[in-house]
């Protein structure tokens, strides 16, 4: 997506560890037209799949999640993140390690807003490891729900998630595919 390049571009900015900041457009302040744009791009792959709801992570997932959501006329789930151990019988629930926080974190969705027989699209703002999206359908696979894909704001190409993921056979889409961040550079596939 030629817009969602020229925006990283022009806003982001390389920090140490190969993380690319992204704080003016997605990660703390929202560009919404691009957001927008963003949501309709991710409808219209994803489109007559026969997809029922969208889910995501909170939080930096929420902002693509619900502009799909509004394009695809879907309703929205984030889960919810809390540390470790936390436990409910009403929750789907999937441990979710962070290599880039170093830290594990529990994530949930309640049983009330699963239905059986769903067809979920998982979206996220970054794909680096896949450790989210992994988690997510570690939950559609307790809840008997079927994922149709997922689809990704940035993708790290130089960190092995995207690549599991497709080895899986899951459709991963993503919008901007970045193959490195070396010397401060940002350098798209
Ligand atoms: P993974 O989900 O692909 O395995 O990602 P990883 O463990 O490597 O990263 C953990 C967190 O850091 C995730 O956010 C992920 O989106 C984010 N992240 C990874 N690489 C980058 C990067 O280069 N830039 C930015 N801005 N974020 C990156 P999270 O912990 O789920 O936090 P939240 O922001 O959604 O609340
Ligand atoms: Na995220
Ligand atoms: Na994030």
């Amino acid at each position: 997506m030629q817009e969602l390049k020229e925006k990283i571009e022009k806003y982001g900015t390389v920090l140490p560890g190969n993380v690319l900041k992204v704080d003016a457009f997605l990660n703390h302040q929202v560009d919404t037209d691009l957001m927008y744009k963003v949501g309709q791009e991710f409808a219209k792959h994803f489109a007559d799949q026969g997809i029922t709801k969208i889910w995501t992570v909170e939080s930096s997932g929420i902002a693509p999640a619900v502009m799909t959501g509004l394009a695809m006329h879907l309703p929205v789930i984030f889960a919810r993140k809390h540390k470790s151990l936390t436990l409910n019988n009403n929750m789907f629930t999937a441990d979710v390690y962070s290599y880039t926080k170093k830290t594990t974190n529990r994530i949930s969705i309640s049983k009330k807003y699963v239905e059986a027989g769903e067809k979920v699209l998982l979206i996220d703002d970054f794909l680096a490891n896949g450790q989210a999206v992994e988690g997510m359908m570690e939950i559609a696979d307790q809840a008997g729900v079927q994922v149709a894909g997922a689809g990704i704001v940035i993708e790290k190409s130089f960190q092995p998630g995207g690549k599991e993921l497709r080895d899986k056979g899951v459709e991963v889409y993503s919008l901007a595919q970045i193959k490195s961040l070396e010397d401060g550079q940002v350098e798209f596939v």
